[in-house]
């Protein structure tokens, strides 16, 4: 197949991008302890990576509080925007462009992760199903603390926190994380949200955080350098929705005004999917790029792009064992193999040992 499509030029935000693979945002869990400081190797990584269209961060948090998984990084402390400073320099150094995926877990986390050991926050006390990585290996999920009205203010503060850091130390704009279960999505689906407050109930209710998030991230990077990421048929961490189609076709009509760059759509995500969700439709809807995610290979990234289902695909697992995934494409070479035991924490093996294509 020759990927005309998938390489064509095209146009995120007031971005100009050479080429429609982007880089999707993967938790690998290999920040610098204590203080979940990004680090060389890092970088190292990252730069590796730097033929995509764009880069996506792996998921980062933006308050201790926002923390649910050993290892991963944040954009709270100074030694975190230092430690960004580097993966950025390697990104730009090569004319490429990577954002900050902003992240809060909510009920995703463990009182052992969380500050004071606090319980985990959400917008119910309902505890997810499974366990959580902790620093002392897996451990059963707690049942969260219901956030009261009145701390919801703080919450919208971390995000506008985190998007001034992320500014700071360089990035070239931020994806707010709404998908697989963490906070916002707890607050947007009605399996985890029971509130009674105006953050609860109607699907205007259920929404608004998220506005809040995206007026006030939006309020300081503009529109065309910010993107947010959903997954309306997702059940990854034990969600769900009763009524997907009205609530994300209402979400998405409440974003309009903020002139996104682009929507990310997890369509599936670890092997999960709905036949009955229209993500046409919802495209349909959306007055900025759609970027579309979940097992696409080169080939079907190329159909959906040539049958104009989106304008970028983002790949997630084929960028873990193709550094060079791009190239590969064009090419037509074969594809590495991704080493799932490898995915999460480690060093640089399974990280930064995947070869490039010679030459
Ligand atoms: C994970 O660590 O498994 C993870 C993190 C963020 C996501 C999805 C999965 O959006």
């Amino acid at each position: 197949m020759s990927f005309t499509h998938l390489f064509s030029e095209g146009k995120l935000g007031d971005l100009d991008l050479p080429h429609r693979i982007i880089m999707a945002p993967l938790t690998r869990s290999r920040s610098s302890q204590p203080g979940d400081v990004p680090n060389d190797l890092n970088a190292e990584y990252y730069g590796q990576r730097a033929s995509a269209a764009l880069i996506i961060s792996e998921a980062t948090q933006i308050s201790p509080q926002g923390k649910g998984y050993a290892f991963t990084p944040g954009i709270h402390s100074k030694e975190q925007i230092e430690g960004w400073k580097k993966v950025i320099e390697a990104v730009h150094a090569q004319d490429s462009l990577i954002f900050l995926q902003l992240w809060h877990v909510g009920r995703v986390s463990h009182s052992s992760l969380q500050p004071d050991n606090g319980l985990p926050v959400a917008p119910s006390a309902i505890a997810p199903e499974g366990q959580a990585f902790t620093y002392e290996g897996m451990l059963d999920f707690e049942t969260p603390r219901a956030l009261e009205t009145n701390e919801i203010p703080d919450i919208v503060e971390q995000y506008r926190q985190a998007a001034v850091n992320a500014k700071q130390a360089g990035f070239d704009g931020v994806e707010i994380h709404a998908a697989n279960g963490y906070l916002l999505e707890q607050f947007l689906k009605d399996g985890t949200n029971h509130r009674t407050d105006i953050y609860g109930g109607s699907i205007e209710n259920r929404v608004r955080l998220t506005l809040e998030v995206t007026k006030v991230v939006t309020d300081v990077w503009g529109g065309d350098r910010v993107g947010i990421r959903i997954s309306p048929t997702g059940t990854f961490n034990t969600m769900s929705e009763s009524h997907p189609q009205s609530l994300y076709h209402y979400l998405i009509e409440q974003l309009n005004p903020f002139n996104l760059a682009y929507l990310h759509v997890v369509e599936s995500f670890a092997g999960s999917t709905s036949n009955d969700f229209d993500f046409t439709a919802l495209r349909k809807k959306f007055n900025g790029a759609y970027m579309a995610n979940g097992g696409y290979t080169g080939e079907l990234a190329e159909q959906s792009l040539a049958n104009d289902k989106s304008d970028f695909v983002a790949f997630g697992t084929l960028y873990i064992a193709n550094p060079d995934l791009p190239k590969r494409l064009h090419l037509g070479a074969q594809l590495n193999d991704a080493d799932p035991d490898t995915f999460y924490g480690g060093d640089a093996k399974g990280y930064t040992d995947y070869p490039s294509l010679a030459g």
